[in-house]
Parts: structure tokens; sequence; C-alpha cells
């Protein structure tokens, strides 16, 4: 794993940075496999990745997306991660609609959601010659909490390493997540994050040594890439705890 943490004046810079990274990797990707895959991260901060995405000239047809996570509500609620993206960006290229796996959130029970979507998962990586498919990037936010995609501290789906995706609990609320395990063979993983109040959660999430089922973020220590990128808010005393 490489990890690169990088503070970055404001949030257009944030994306213009998290973008050059992005379009690198699909370049590469698209070379080397004539395919891209990105799980998107839900939340607010992407928001303005997405929008900047969508202005790209892409080969959109070799573009896969998924989402790191979901909230358990419909595509079309304010909440939806899918509704966010598809607003911003997907709605708005001429990308296949077979090219975007949304996680389903129709089915009764949220554990049937998740086998549901491991399944189309398994079906989409069937040359995956390790038991972990690997994304080609992985699109990350934390939480002042210090959770990240829907993994919160202290919650059963910190523990589920057999799996790609299983049943996030936020407060009694469930979500849909993506296990640590599957995001941890992505190519890489970017962290985006914004706002002084992600500073303490932050010094607990990049220092040495910590508590990862207080702070999961922690549990993210990809095989390939790692990049955190900070605005200055979030970034602010970064020195004081990133060796
Ligand atoms: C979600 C996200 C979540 C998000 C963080 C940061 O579904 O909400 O996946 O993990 O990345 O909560 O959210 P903000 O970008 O809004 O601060």
């Amino acid at each position: 794993m490489s990890r690169t943490v990088e503070v970055l004046p404001d949030l257009g810079a944030l994306v213009q940075r998290s973008l050059s990274i992005v379009l690198e990797q699909m370049q590469q990707a698209v070379a080397e496999r004539d395919i891209f895959t990105i799980a998107l991260a839900g939340g607010n901060t992407p928001k303005p990745l997405y929008e900047a995405i969508a202005q790209e000239n892409l080969p959109w047809d070799k573009i896969h997306v998924f989402w790191g996570d979901e909230r358990y509500v419909p595509p079309d609620h304010p909440d939806s991660n899918q509704g966010m993206a598809r607003r911003a960006w997907l709605d708005r290229v001429p990308i296949p609609a077979s090219n975007i796996h949304p996680i389903a959130t129709d089915a009764a029970d949220p554990a049937i959601a998740a086998q549901t979507h491991e399944q189309l998962l398994q079906d989409f990586f069937p040359s995956q010659v390790s038991e972990f498919p690997s994304l080609d990037v992985v699109l990350l936010g934390i939480g002042d909490d210090g959770h990240t995609a829907s993994l919160f501290p202290h919650t059963e789906a910190l523990q589920v390493s057999d799996r790609l995706v299983t049943v996030g609990n936020k407060s009694g609320e469930p979500r849909i997540t993506f296990t640590a395990p599957f995001i941890n063979h992505a190519r890489c993983v970017i962290f985006m994050v914004t706002g002084a109040n992600k500073q303490i959660a932050l010094s607990h999430i990049l220092a040495p040594t910590g508590d990862s089922s207080t702070y999961p973020a922690r549990l993210i220590q990809p095989q390939g890439q790692l990049w955190w990128l900070l605005d200055q808010a979030a970034g602010e005393q970064i020195n004081d705890f990133v060796p």
C-alpha cells in the first residue's frame, strides 16, 4: 500500500485533484483491461466531483459504476446515494444503463438486499482469481465519528471478513455497505474529506496506531494506492499527527 495525504486549499482544488486521480486510474484501467470500475461514495462531499466527471468526454461504454454503500431508501428518496449520483452525473452522460449497478433497496429485509448485491458483484467479476474482486477505484468519505462507507463504530459490519457486502447500522438505521476487506482489494482508494468537524476523527484515523472499532476508517488499508485528499479546514492540524 502507498498512502498519500494531500491538503488542498479548498473544495474546488480538492475536486480537481480527485478528478485527476480518477481519470488517471481510468486511463490505466482501460488501457490494461478495456474496462474501468468505480464505486461511489455518498454524502455531500463527492457531489461536485460527480458533476465534474459529467463534463468529461470519456469512453462511457467502458465505465462501470457501483456504490460503496447505500441508505435503505428508494432511489428517488432525497437521502439516496444512487439518486444523488444520477442527478449530479449519470443522468447527464451517455453511459449505458447496463453499466450502472446500484444497490437494490426494495427487499423487505436489508440482509436480503446485501445478499442480492453480493451475487451481482460475484456475477460481474467471475474471472477474479482471488476471493475478493478488485475494483479500480473506490471513493470514500468519513463522518466526524470516524465511519466510512456505512461501516459505523462498534457495529457488526466491521467484523465481516468473508463477504463483499453486508448490512451496516447507523444508530439503528440499516444501510448496505461494502465490507472493509472488499474495499481493501481495490487498486486505488480515494478519501475526500472537508470541514474542520472532521479534524478529530482524522487525527485518530491517520495516527500510526489506534482503535479501528472506534474509528472504522482505520480498517481501510488497501493493497493498492490510498489517497487522503483533505481541504484546508479538515487538514489544518495534519502535521501534528501524520508522521
Ligand atoms: C454515506 C457515505 C458516508 C459519507 C460520510 C461523509 O452514505 O453517507 O457513504 O460514508 O462518505 O458520511 O459524508 P459527507 O461527505 O456528507 O461529509
